[in-house]
């Protein structure tokens, strides 16, 4: 499966930049002599590979159009060393081989010697393991004896390609001596504690010493909180860390500098530690149900009042129509309406400090899912270890942690449920961690949530379990049976199966598979949300609602990191927002925020918390489809924070359903603005630079089409903001959320 065509545009701009200490003591190559196969002699220096064709180490196999899978190949670099390389004052004492990905495994020679290697071969002992995303960095003494000083050397790189683009890609092969400092790495470890962890880290086989200072000051009015100096002394590959106390969540900025001991080289930076905008929800009543509610006649109505307060609140609906009843005590709508058309209803939240009302029309007709659907995933924290008990233990979070309370409430189970063969019958039953499927049905529409479950059209799913293909029908009819209420379709194991199909180059051929579930699907007396997962193969969003999908993945698979967010949520959305639509909508995949790790072991979302505010404000610009991917029986306060803004999900949730447009594109800034139902705008500044900015929001009015702001929100702050002076302070990666009226 072809995960990794989403990273690539950026990870190329990404690597230039690390190349800032180049001179003119760099060689660099972007081609290399290449053949298929793998044979221990081609690592030697002797080896003639003059036979052997040229070919880009910049470009994937894919790319070159030379694509294959389960495969090796070789690349050999030549190179003279020169002399003068090593003599270089301020320099370190190593040769630095940089390189880009390697899809999926490596091991690199010079002259015949292992110098480094990442991931696993297939024969390798522990089992193989791809490790195509990570960059190659690695090093050898200037004195090792391998070294050949003023004569051709041999840069050997023996590859594996599994699947996907194959091969070396994204940069070209750098050779240098660089300086000391060249190897620190510099990191900030928050974990939303009283403390931050700073990590300094050497990279390179050499000793490094040297001083850290650290200045943390109050973002807004810039006053000092706290600052330190260290003295660091770090070996070969050796780390240290220091500990900066943060007692809240206000916006602060840590600046640090390492200043090198030897020659006095210096890096600096700047950090800014989690902070939370969204303030507490008020104590009286406040209700956040989208306006609207689609469901098809007759299906069950399973509806859960989203309301924020202080509890108790007494909850009670006007205009209930004949059919459909309240259940005060979880505050669930339930019921069935056979007529097609709008009902009104007024939803009434009381408690000792106030009210509200709201409207809430429930649309029974053939279109679901009219606003974007919102709820838990297991795959993001979990991966292919969930189980009832974790499933439970996050929906039961939902509820207590009250993001039940702003309009989550789906529960996702994905993959990993299946028994590992079907019944005599055919049908498809559950493996041991998931004992019974009905029963917690039951449970979580007892408690107003909903119930979703996943499979592939083909043979196998992407994590190697049962897939539905040849027994959708069968599939269908038994996901009705547990209750299930939305189904995730993933692609994956159907590859095997279109890669035989004479028209697979079609669009019919990516359509076929999920117009035949769709069918089996509708048939079933209950709503069931239908979510395609084939990462954007065929421009699915052209086509998506011809199948009936409410919602379909635009991309590859998410991950923690910026590279991953930048290219799936601005990149790969350019072309994909005019075709949300109520009931037809985007999912830029799960939520990155909080405990992930797609496994047993977890671990903090690595985004920054600017990233992860940048995050939130897209997806919910663009109206995707809102998972939340960590586990909620143990969700800290930030992430809840971003996560219990109803200013801001209200966006996502508006009825108008316009999906926002990237309408400025200046530099490192991005505007992208949404039309919502009630004649506004909802504005993201961002900036996806890496240097924080002021920027003067008023200069692309113009481009905007916005005459004069007739007022103006901070979304995420939910206070409303000057006209007069739009100037914002966004830092790296970050952005400013307003909603405005012009
Ligand atoms: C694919 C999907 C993921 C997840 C896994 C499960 O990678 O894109 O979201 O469902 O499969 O194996």
């Amino acid at each position: 499966m072809n995960f990794k065509l989403a990273f690539k545009v950026l990870m190329y701009a990404g690597f230039f930049s690390a190349f800032t200490f180049a001179q003119s003591q760099t060689l660099s190559f972007d081609n290399a002599k290449f053949k298929f196969g793998d044979d221990p002699s081609w690592k030697s220096l002797e080896f003639d590979d003059s036979s052997w064709q040229t070919k880009s180490v910049v470009s994937s196999w894919d790319n070159q159009g030379i694509g294959k899978e389960k495969t090796y190949a070789w690349y050999r670099i030549h190179f003279v060393l020169p002399e003068s390389m090593r003599n270089s004052s301020g320099k370190s004492s190593i040769l630095k081989i940089e390189m880009g990905q390697i899809d999926d495994v490596d091991a690199t020679y010079i002259n015949g010697k292992l110098i480094g290697s990442m991931g696993n071969f297939p024969d390798s002992k522990k089992g193989y393991g791809s490790n195509w995303s990570a960059k190659r960095i690695y090093n050898i003494p200037l004195n090792d004896a391998a070294l050949k000083w003023g004569k051709d050397n041999v840069l050997a790189i023996k590859v594996y390609n599994s699947d996907g683009d194959g091969g070396m890609s994204k940069s070209p092969v750098i050779i240098n001596v660089p300086k000391n400092i060249d190897g620190l790495k510099i990191t900030m470890q928050d974990n939303g504690d009283e403390d931050i962890i700073i990590n300094v880290k050497n990279i390179f086989n050499i000793n490094l010493n040297g001083e850290l200072s650290l200045n943390l000051t109050n973002g807004d009015n810039g006053e000092p909180i706290y600052s330190a100096s260290k003295k660091i002394s770090l070996k070969n590959n050796s780390s240290s860390s220091i500990v900066v106390p943060n007692k809240d969540y206000s916006f602060k900025i840590l600046n640090y500098t390492f200043v090198e001991k030897k020659n006095g080289d210096k890096i600096d930076g700047v950090f800014i530690p989690k902070y939370i905008l969204t303030p507490k929800a008020s104590a009286s009543p406040k209700l956040n149900n989208p306006s609207v509610f689609g469901v098809r006649p007759n299906s069950p109505i399973i509806y859960r009042i989203p309301c924020t307060g202080e509890r108790p609140i007494k909850l009670s609906v006007k205009d209930l129509p004949q059919g459909v009843n309240f259940d005060s005590q979880n505050g669930v709508l339930n019921g069935k309406l056979s007529k097609k058309g709008e009902y009104k209803l007024t939803l009434v939240a009381e408690n000792s400090k106030g009210k509200d009302e709201k409207q809430f029309i429930i649309k029974v007709g053939d279109v679901i899912s009219l606003t974007p659907a919102m709820g838990w995933n297991s795959w993001n924290c979990w991966g292919l270890s969930v189980s009832q008990d974790k499933v439970m233990a996050s929906a039961q979070g939902l509820i207590e942690s009250g993001l039940a309370d702003y309009g989550f409430y789906y529960i996702n189970i994905d993959d990993a449920w299946e028994a590992s063969k079907r019944n005599e019958d055919g049908t498809i039953s559950t493996n041991d961690k998931f004992p019974d499927m009905k029963a917690l049905g039951d449970w979580l529409h007892q408690r107003g949530l909903k119930f979703g479950i996943y499979s592939s059209p083909g043979d196998l799913t992407c994590g190697g379990y049962l897939g539905s293909i040849d027994h959708e029908q069968q599939d269908a009819q038994v996901y009705n049976s547990w209750g299930i209420d939305y189904l995730k379709y993933d692609w994956c194991g159907y590859s095997r199966a279109h890669n035989k199909e004479i028209d697979k180059n079609t669009v019919a051929s990516y359509v076929r598979p999920y117009l035949k579930m769709e069918k089996f699907l509708r048939d079933q007396p209950r709503d069931i949300h239908y979510s395609l997962c084939q990462y954007g193969m065929a421009e699915v969003w052209k086509w998506g609602h011809c199948v009936d999908a409410n919602s379909w993945r635009t991309t590859g698979d998410i991950n923690d990191s910026w590279n991953s967010l930048y290219s799936i949520g601005f990149e790969s959305q350019l072309k994909t927002s005019k075709y949300a639509a109520p009931g037809h909508w985007n999912d830029q995949d799960m939520l990155v925020v909080g405990n992930v790790g797609w496994g047993p072991s977890l671990h903090p979302s690595r985004l920054t918390a600017d990233e992860q505010y940048t995050h939130l404000t897209l997806w919910t610009l663009q109206a995707s489809v809102l998972l939340i991917g960590c586990p909620l029986d143990d969700i800290d306060e930030f992430t809840l924070s971003l996560l219990q803004n109803s200013e801001v999900i209200a966006v996502d949730q508006d009825e108008l359903g316009v999906a926002a447009t990237q309408d400025v594109a200046d530099g490192d800034i991005r505007i992208w603005k949404r039309p919502l139902k009630d004649g506004s705008y909802a504005v993201g500044i961002f900036n996806v630079g890496n240097k924080h900015l002021n920027v003067d929001f008023s200069k692309y009015f113009k481009q905007l089409g916005i005459g004069e702001v007739k007022n103006a929100r901070d979304l995420w702050r939910q206070q409303d903001v000057s006209t007069a002076n739009m100037n914002y302070f966004i830092p790296s990666h970050g952005v400013r959320y307003l909603k405005i009226k012009y």
